[in-house]
């Protein structure tokens, strides 16, 4: 289906489609650093890493010994370095990638045994160069995955106008642009919108509010938090900002070079001493002192 007059689409969003169409090809619960009883593995758990690795052809390991569990309703922030893993670790639930050792749980169920299409229409999953397709509009790309669905046209149109409501994107307005024809920040609510659409209860989110001025990413972070309340969706966001993981999360997991650093509630990573986490908290804390010691002498 390519629509004359618009842009050609790059092969990453081939990719995209055929990992909807086609099969292709730990972040571990660790033992809580404080001897307590954790709170969040008494809830079911929706996804789990056990023991996970995975390795580049040549061997070169990317990630390793992750265990990790998230539990129904949760939203677990995967916070790291650029490198650390993070992407890859988004992958490896969604069947993107397979693992090279150990193996992920998605509601139970080893991700190798789930058909990869039945897997991933099961989640919605938002990557990082928010991945709009540019040759199609923004309603024929929120409503892909209705439309591999074969859904009636009726009740795929009304998904999509409810959807565009919902992200605060007035469909007379925005349907019939293409991306091109968008803000950033409008074009990150369109990917939300996308990902959100056949109503799947697990949300894979790679840094969904990155590359927005301050002030969007606060409006998008106040529709989140709300939406978060109102869907009730199992949710793993990607982020390098630890503002933006204090305020979403039900548990921050901090990956550091392909490894689980640990996890941690908010209250637990504000007073971690564990280092990576100590020195994100610092950082956080400079910029937030700012204001004391930038005054003038
Ligand atoms: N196909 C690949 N071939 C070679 N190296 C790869 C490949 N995929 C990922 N890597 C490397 O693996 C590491 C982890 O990549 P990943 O994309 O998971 O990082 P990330 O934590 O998501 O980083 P960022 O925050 O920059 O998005 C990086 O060093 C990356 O360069
Ligand atoms: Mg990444």
């Amino acid at each position: 289906m390519i629509y004359s007059g618009a842009p050609a689409a790059p092969r990453v969003f081939d990719s995209v489609l055929r990992g909807l169409l086609a099969s292709p090809d730990a972040v571990t619960y660790r033992p809580r650093m404080k001897a307590e009883p954790d709170r969040e593995t008494a809830r079911e758990s929706i996804i789990e890493f056990r023991n996970v690795g995975y390795r580049l052809p040549n061997g070169q390991p990317l990630l390793e010994g992750l265990n990790l569990a998230v539990g129904r309703g949760e939203t677990l922030v995967l916070l790291g370095r650029s490198g650390a893993g993070k992407t890859t670790a988004l992958k490896l639930i969604n069947r993107l990638l397979n693992p090279s050792g150990g193996e992920i749980l998605v509601e139970g169920k080893s991700t190798c045994s789930w058909d990869a299409i039945a897997l991933r229409r099961h989640i919605g999953y938002v990557i990082q160069e928010i991945g709009l397709f540019p040759h199609f509009t923004i309603e024929q790309n929120v409503s892909l995955v209705p439309r591999l669905e074969r859904w009636p046209v009726d009740r795929t149109s009304a998904r999509v106008n409810e959807l565009l409501n919902l992200m605060r994107l007035d469909p007379a307005k925005f349907s019939k642009r293409y991306p091109h024809e968008l803000s950033g920040g409008q074009r990150q609510r369109v990917g939300i919108a996308r990902a959100l659409a056949v109503d799947p209860p697990i949300l894979l989110m790679d840094e969904p509010f990155g590359a927005l001025d301050p002030l969007t990413r606060g409006e998008l972070h106040k529709e989140f938090r709300q939406l978060q309340r109102r869907l009730e969706k199992t949710i793993v966001i990607v982020t390098h900002d630890v503002g933006e993981s204090l305020l979403l999360s039900t548990r921050i997991a901090l990956l550091d070079a392909g490894k689980l650093t640990g996890v941690f509630s908010v209250k637990e990573f504000l007073a971690a001493r564990e280092p990576v986490a100590a020195a994100y908290v610092a950082n956080f804390r400079m910029y937030e002192e700012a204001e004391r010691t930038n005054e003038p002498d």
